[in-house]
């Protein structure tokens, strides 16, 4: 496996790649890695010849007073896991070789942007929308692979990737859990034991709305209602945001008539977590 920090260097290894007729696939990431992100590798393995893994703590997706500084970090480790399920190449530049001096270039991403993590965190999607931009352009993959787990932002890469015509294959990969039901994320790491119990409360909800859909509950607001109630019992629990959503456009849903987004962050303390499921229509 291959370590490359330089955008020139990449640049040049893709088109190798691609004038050998090479298919190249993306797993973009901060880093961090866990099993969610080796199961996105896997499933890379299935579109690419060639498996490209980024590892950028980004900062433009960040706002201010977030954790861009304390976001965890731990490349030999990454470097290790990653040439453990066969990538080719981590692509892992600096700040600085993404953003240089003079540096005056976003990407944005409008309606879909907006609700639910966009309301909390207003410059977090355009600043991974112009990242993902930069990373195609520079790495040309065929396909990218992203988790479901962060489900607004595959809608927003989706739109990006049609509205601006780019020539690549988007992969959504579902939510890789612990088997206590919790999500994965490298966020997990800032959780304390007793956090970390009250982070469980989001997918017991998940799994309490679900229940209600398949006893025929339609309501949006009986089902809201309820899954506010669950994390609410919770102390060190704060609720973001609990909405349901048409999982295509993430327009508000009053009824269930068909598959319908669930999506929910909170901060458990400091930490803000997010995790979502679609339910049956
Ligand atoms: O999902 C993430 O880890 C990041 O938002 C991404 C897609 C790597 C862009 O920085």
């Amino acid at each position: 496996m291959r370590i490359i920090e330089r955008v020139t260097e990449m640049q040049q290894q893709a088109e190798s790649w691609r004038r050998e007729g090479r298919r190249i696939a993306l797993v973009p990431t901060m880093g961090y890695l866990h099993e969610g992100h080796l199961t996105l590798m896997r499933e890379a393995r299935n579109h690419g010849d060639e498996i490209v893994v980024s590892i950028f703590v980004n900062p433009t997706q960040f706002g201010p007073g977030e954790d861009f500084e304390r976001y965890p970090r731990d490349m030999a480790r990454d470097e290790l896991l990653a040439g453990e399920v066969g990538v080719t190449v981590v692509f892992a530049p600096s700040v600085r070789e993404m953003y240089p001096d003079g540096y005056q270039t976003f990407v944005e991403v409008m309606e879909v942007t907006r609700p639910l993590c966009g309301r909390s965190r207003p410059v977090h999607f355009r600043g991974v929308t112009t990242v993902v931009a930069k990373l195609f352009n520079i790495v040309k993959p065929d396909a990218a692979v992203f988790g479901e787990k962060d489900f607004q932002q595959l809608t927003v890469i989706r739109r990006m990737v049609d509205d601006l015509n780019m020539d690549v294959q988007i992969i959504g990969h579902p939510i890789v859990r612990e088997e206590d039901g919790l999500a994965m994320s490298s966020r997990n790491a800032y959780l304390t034991g007793s956090q970390r119990g009250a982070a469980l409360s989001l997918s017991r909800a998940l799994g309490e709305a679900e229940r209600m859909v398949h006893g025929g509950e339609r309501r949006g607001a009986v089902i809201l209602d309820a899954v506010r109630s669950q994390l609410g019992s919770e102390g060190e629990l704060r609720i973001d945001y609990a909405e349901l959503r048409d999982p295509d456009t993430l327009e508000n849903v009053t009824e269930i008539r068909g598959p319908t987004l669930l999506a929910l962050a909170a901060f458990v303390g400091q930490t803000r977590l997010i995790d979502n499921r679609v339910l049956p229509g």
